[in-house]
């Protein structure tokens, strides 16, 4: 505690690390997919709920499900992709409380009378997690490319709906129609000749304040 990481884990993380789109013809194994959720996993979700879920599309099949529900410029992108990661959240996820949150019996029964908290929670804590899932991918070796460029409906049709199966993934971990999209990622090892230069980012005083 209060370590503070080497400056090159930082660059690892931050200051090198680039959204990619084009990719190396290097595979991302099954170990490493489960490496990365086995670090994301900590990091923290209000009331500990972990409403994200994740599916890892990595089949030819898998991918031309995807295809009709992504814009023009994406699809490329997602198609060459080893990995593309499906960052859902589970209207549901208080179901899990019991286990996740023990100690605060009365959580779950609070979410069950409140969809309005319910989507706010998902959404919230799904976004962290997959912003979670970037920074544990590069601390991994990995690179990402993050895609809201979609029809998230489309998706929620093709992979989540009701009477469906979950591609990919354990059916008792997706339960069927509860399960929404929140913005896509694709992994792999990323082609570093492929990239535009970086683009600026605000300064500290355009974006921050002391109060
Ligand atoms: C949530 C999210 C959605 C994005 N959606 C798209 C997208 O649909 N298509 C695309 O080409 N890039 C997309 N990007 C990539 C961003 O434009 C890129 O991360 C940003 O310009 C920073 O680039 P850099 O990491 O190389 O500095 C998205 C990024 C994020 C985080």
């Amino acid at each position: 505690m209060g370590q503070i990481i080497e400056d090159s884990a930082l660059d690892i993380l931050f200051r090198e690390a680039r959204t990619h789109a084009k990719w190396l013809p290097r595979q991302v194994s099954d170990q490493t997919l489960r490496d990365l959720y086995d670090l994301l996993k900590w990091a923290p979700t209000s009331a500990n709920a972990a409403p994200a879920r994740f599916a890892f599309l990595r089949s030819k099949e898998a991918k031309e499900r995807l295809r009709p529900a992504l814009a023009p410029l994406n699809i490329e992108k997602m198609l060459t992709a080893p990995v593309t990661v499906i960052v859902a959240y589970d209207l549901k996820f208080y179901e899990q409380l019991p286990k996740l949150f023990p100690h605060s019996p009365g959580m779950a029964a609070l979410f069950a009378s409140n969809s309005e908290l319910v989507e706010a929670t998902a959404k919230r804590n799904s976004s962290l997690q997959g912003a979670y899932l970037i920074m544990a991918a590069r601390a991994l070796g990995l690179d990402c490319g993050p895609m809201s460029g979609f029809d998230p409906a489309k998706v929620d049709e093709e992979f989540f709906a009701a009477g469906k199966p979950c591609f990919g993934c354990d059916q008792e971990f997706f339960p069927e129609g509860h399960v929404k999209t929140n913005f896509l990622c694709n992994l792999g090892y990323g082609d570093p000749s492929a990239l535009h230069p970086r683009l600026p980012r605000l300064p500290f005083n355009e974006a921050c304040s002391f109060l």
